[in-house]
């Protein structure tokens, strides 16, 4: 197997200067994340968007700081080349900015995390300097951010009005001089994320956002197509694995109530 080269911070600079597409995927387990190392995507993210894929709840806002913790550590595990970012969960940073570089470092110590994202744009600048000045790496995701999803009144694509569009093209802004690594830039028309990429020095990752990011990123469990029933605009199923996963699972069944498995092969 071909050893990569780690991708770091400054790697992800470059990779931005250099014009080369950077890729990111959520995992929330070791498992996945062996396969997605393997495949060789440059940024793993530990996603609240566990709280809704993994714990089956309607938002992410449920998500603790402990769970974080929890599935950072088990992520970190499989984590050789990737970047890994973890995601701090609501309430753990708006607070207060002591309370963003305490919970940032608990993601770093104790979930092996190797940078950290929060949700929001110019007021979080005061948390994103600290958190920076703390020497954590830390992404900002503005445009929909869904730890606010009851401010928003839904997952709807933002910056669509002008005013807004400018407001988040100046958030981007104040987001790099306060020490952002990267942006993420969610649910927002493709032509303005391609000026907010274009206007800052560090990379931007989309999702919902267009081509004109410096990467991607999609939530793992849509790209694989685990959920037959969820279908967004934003997200490309590259896999039908809610169809195979279930086909597996009921041929188990048959066979088990068949008598056909175990076989000989399957019995010490
Ligand atoms: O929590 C998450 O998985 C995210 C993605 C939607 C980018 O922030």
């Amino acid at each position: 197997m071909m050893i990569r080269k780690k991708v770091t911070v400054p790697e992800l600079a470059r990779m931005k200067r250099d014009g080369r597409k950077i890729t990111m995927l959520t995992a929330y387990d070791a498992t996945f994340t062996r396969i997605l190392e393997e495949a060789g995507v440059d940024m793993i993210l530990v996603g609240d968007s566990l709280g809704m894929v993994i714990q089956g709840g309607q938002t992410t806002t449920t998500v603790t700081m402990d769970e974080m913790v929890y599935h950072a550590r088990i992520v970190s595990r499989g984590v050789r080349a990737a970047h890994l970012v973890v995601d701090l969960p609501f309430m753990s940073y708006q607070a207060s900015v002591e309370d963003a570089v305490r919970n940032a470092g608990r993601l770093l110590k104790e979930g092996g995390a190797e940078s950290v994202k929060l949700e929001g744009g110019r007021e979080r600048a005061a948390a994103v300097r600290a958190i920076d000045q703390a020497g954590i790496p830390v992404m900002a995701h503005i445009g929909l951010t869904p730890q606010s999803i009851h401010k928003l009144g839904g997952f709807r694509v933002q910056g669509k009005a002008e005013e807004q569009a400018m407001r988040l093209l100046e958030d981007a802004k104040i987001l790099e001089e306060a020490g952002a690594f990267a942006l993420l830039l969610e649910g927002m028309p493709a032509s303005l994320a391609t000026r907010i990429t274009q206007s800052v020095s560090i990379p931007t990752i989309g999702i919902g956002a267009g081509k004109g990011c410096d990467g991607q990123v999609l939530v793992i469990y849509d790209l694989l197509g685990m959920d037959n029933t969820f279908n967004p605009k934003f997200a490309r199923r590259y896999a039908q694995l809610h169809e195979i996963i279930s086909g597996a699972v009921r041929t188990y069944i048959d066979e088990v109530q068949a008598g056909a498995f175990p076989g000989e092969e399957n019995s010490y």
